[in-house]
């Protein structure tokens, strides 16, 4: 089958975890730089690593990549490759651009040039002069960095963020990518308790729910490259019956989520059910300083407030505290906390971070604090 190149692109701090999970989907050749993770692939990989990576933001289709420092060279270069493969003759191709580091530094006029290549290769291949761009979803990019200019489409449509399982959020939800990210830098595994004690919507439950019971997150949605001709839509199919058998239903997994607002845990279950593990989490209405624990050994991984308005700092302190007492002397528990209250390490006194990771929620800088625990005897 037809090779390709496929960049899943990652947000910043995460490339290690898209590397992991690429590799993991048994793709080999990968070279990681700064936001991407680039991997040789089938046709028929572009709706498994839609369908299947869970961190990721995007699977761009890479066309071609070249040295461009004039803007002839962008033009020609461009008009060069096969845009004709992928973009059908009504087919809709905005352009977006970045550059860093470039001799061609106006992105505006970066994209201008590519839109023009690009119209002039499509009307040499269909013999038209003009084209309505009225349909599917071929959003180009042309990303420069130092002199080296890529061009991508995007296969993913929306980012792969949208599940389609959150039709509500509470306050400050975390995106799903994050979410799962936080699970797969944890030590959980579906036989291990999991807790989030202020879990808002669910998101790092629900994820992780789809990690234990291994259901592709994509698998409510759709792509971008689902509408293209040039795929085949026999591959979209066997991909999405694929993901459908390999679903885990096997045994019980044992997920807890607590919030202190009702209408979080409203918002939380009904996320669940939306997407496939209502059963899988249980709920509850409780103030995380109030929080008892009976089992020695389980993960915590969560993203309390971050305390940014004056209103929650004696809050947060309170919360602090309480999660200090109780895991100070529960050496079972690992314990995972993002956020962007640097103090927290001063109150969360059972030992110094074993690891701490800078991570961008959206635009905020965050960092997640990493406890391990013993391991459970077996
Ligand atoms: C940053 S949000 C969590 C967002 C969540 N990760 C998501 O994706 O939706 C923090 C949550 O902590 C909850 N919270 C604040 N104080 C709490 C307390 N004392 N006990 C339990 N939950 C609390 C808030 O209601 C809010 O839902």
């Amino acid at each position: 089958m037809e090779q390709v190149t496929l960049i899943a692109t990652a947000t910043f701090g995460l490339e290690m975890v898209v590397k992991q999970e690429v590799k993991a989907l048994g793709f080999a050749d990968l070279r990681v730089t700064d936001g991407k993770v680039a991997f040789a692939a089938t046709l028929a990989d572009i709706p498994r690593a839609n369908l299947w990576l869970r961190c990721a933001d995007r699977v761009l289709l890479k066309v071609g990549a070249f040295t461009a420092v004039t803007f002839d060279d962008l033009f020609e270069q461009t008009k060069a490759l096969p845009w004709e493969r992928w973009i059908p003759v009504d087919g809709r191709f905005p352009v977006s651009g970045k550059s860093v580091k470039s001799a061609l530094r106006s992105v505006p006029t970066c994209q201008a040039i590519v839109k023009k290549a690009v119209v002039a290769r499509l009307q040499q291949a269909y013999g038209a002069s003009w084209f309505a761009e009225t349909s599917g979803d071929y959003a180009i990019q042309v990303s420069l960095l130092k002199d080296e200019a890529q061009l991508t489409i995007d296969t993913s449509g929306d980012g792969l963020h949208k599940r389609g399982y959150r039709a509500e959020a509470g306050e400050a939800p975390l995106k799903e990518t994050l979410a799962a990210a936080l699970v797969q830098l944890s030590f959980w595994r579906k036989e291990r308790l999991l807790l989030d004690p202020m879990c808002g919507s669910g998101t790092i439950l629900i994820e992780a729910a789809l990690i234990g019971r291994n259901i592709a997150p994509g698998l409510r949605r759709s792509f971008a490259a689902e509408g293209w001709p040039a795929l085949d839509p026999a591959l979209w199919l066997a991909a999405r019956q694929e993901a459908t058998a390999a679903i885990d239903h096997e045994g019980a997994l044992q997920i807890l989520g607590y919030d202190i607002d009702a209408a979080s845990i409203a918002i939380a279950k009904s996320n669940a059910v939306k997407a496939g593990v209502g059963a899988d989490i249980q709920f509850a209405q409780q103030d995380a300083r109030n929080l008892w624990i009976d089992q020695q050994y389980g993960i915590l991984i969560s993203n309390p407030p971050y305390g940014m308005r004056m209103a929650e700092y004696q809050q947060m302190n309170e919360i602090y505290i309480s999660l200090n007492k109780t895991f100070r002397k529960k050496m079972g528990w690992s314990v995972y906390i993002l956020t962007a209250d640097k103090k927290f390490p001063d109150y969360f006194k059972r030992s110094r971070p074993d690891r701490v990771r800078k991570l961008y929620n959206g635009r905020i800088e965050t960092h997640y604090y990493q406890y391990y625990g013993d391991k459970p005897e077996r």
